[in-house]
């Protein structure tokens, strides 16, 4: 696996707005008795454990390739709990049965090509499973437009051999047709506009670093990320409105969707 770049400590400075639409995703989730849950990208596993606890579920594993994130999350194993190590995209059910739930918040997008990635995620429910997901949807705000747009100026285009950051989230009409192509049932997809009240315009940047921003991070020598993030700080503070608190708008797509059985 590639450099881990991911600092829980600064993911979770904005745990409360973030948590949000994780609880919003929760609540698409029509819980049965004793299910078998699992959360693909779950960081540093707060959230997941609140979810296992919530749906008193029989079982819930956590799934990241962060070993920086699973270090947070280790501690809270146990009692049906547990966390590995693991990729997205080539996730393989250890027992075999399916999942009753599977369950994703704001990481599917690390992932590329999302109509296989969905047919991928459906093999993994059990019949009667359900499939919940939040997906950041924001690339036409300042703060995604402007990343990639320096990713492709140099000195940055040549450290970075031409990577641009891809853009593998679908719309919402097309995840509500994808779970119809593969069979799933009660399928809901929607757009949902957050509002996050960040205390000064400069806090974008740090919301930033703490996601978007690692995948470029990862990619450029230390000098490099350094001049990138600082061009990147005077450029989005000059593009957004000076305002405190900074009102930080975010779209998200949620949807599920339920295999028949
Ligand atoms: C924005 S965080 C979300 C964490 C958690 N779900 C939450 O809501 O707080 C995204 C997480 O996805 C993980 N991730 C990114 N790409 C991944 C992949 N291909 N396989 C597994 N985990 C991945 C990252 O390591 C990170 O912990």
């Amino acid at each position: 696996m590639s450099q881990d770049v991911w600092k829980p400590e600064l993911y979770a400075r904005f745990r409360a707005e973030r948590s949000r639409p994780f609880y919003d995703l929760l609540a698409m989730v029509r819980p049965r008795p004793g299910m078998r849950v699992l959360d693909l990208g779950c960081g540093t596993g707060e959230l997941t454990a609140d979810a296992h606890k919530r749906l008193a579920a029989r079982s819930t594993l956590g799934i990241d390739s962060s070993p920086a994130m699973l270090e947070k999350a280790a501690p809270l194993a146990g009692d049906g709990l547990s966390f590995a190590l693991g990729d997205i995209a080539t996730f393989e059910d250890p027992e075999g049965t399916g999942f009753d739930l599977v369950l994703s918040n704001a990481a599917l997008h690390w992932v590329p090509d999302h109509p296989a990635l969905l047919a991928r995620l459906v093999r993994l429910l059990a019949p009667g499973g359900q499939l919940a997901v939040q997906v950041p949807a924001n690339q036409t705000h300042a703060s995604h437009r402007l990343a990639n747009e320096l990713a492709r100026e140099e000195p940055f285009a040549t450290a970075l051999k031409g990577y641009v950051r891809h853009r593998s989230v679908l719309t919402p009409v097309e995840y509500a047709l994808q779970q119809k192509r593969l069979g799933l049932v009660e399928e809901e997809s929607r757009l949902q506009v957050y509002v996050h009240e960040l205390s000064e315009p400069a806090d974008i940047v740090e919301w930033c670093r703490g996601t978007l921003l690692t995948d470029y991070e990862k990619r450029l020598p230390p000098d490099l990320w350094h001049r990138y993030l600082e061009t990147y700080r005077r450029r989005i503070v000059a593009a957004i409105p000076d305002e405190r608190p900074y009102l930080y708008t975010y779209q998200r797509i949620l949807f599920s969707g339920r295999r028949s059985g």
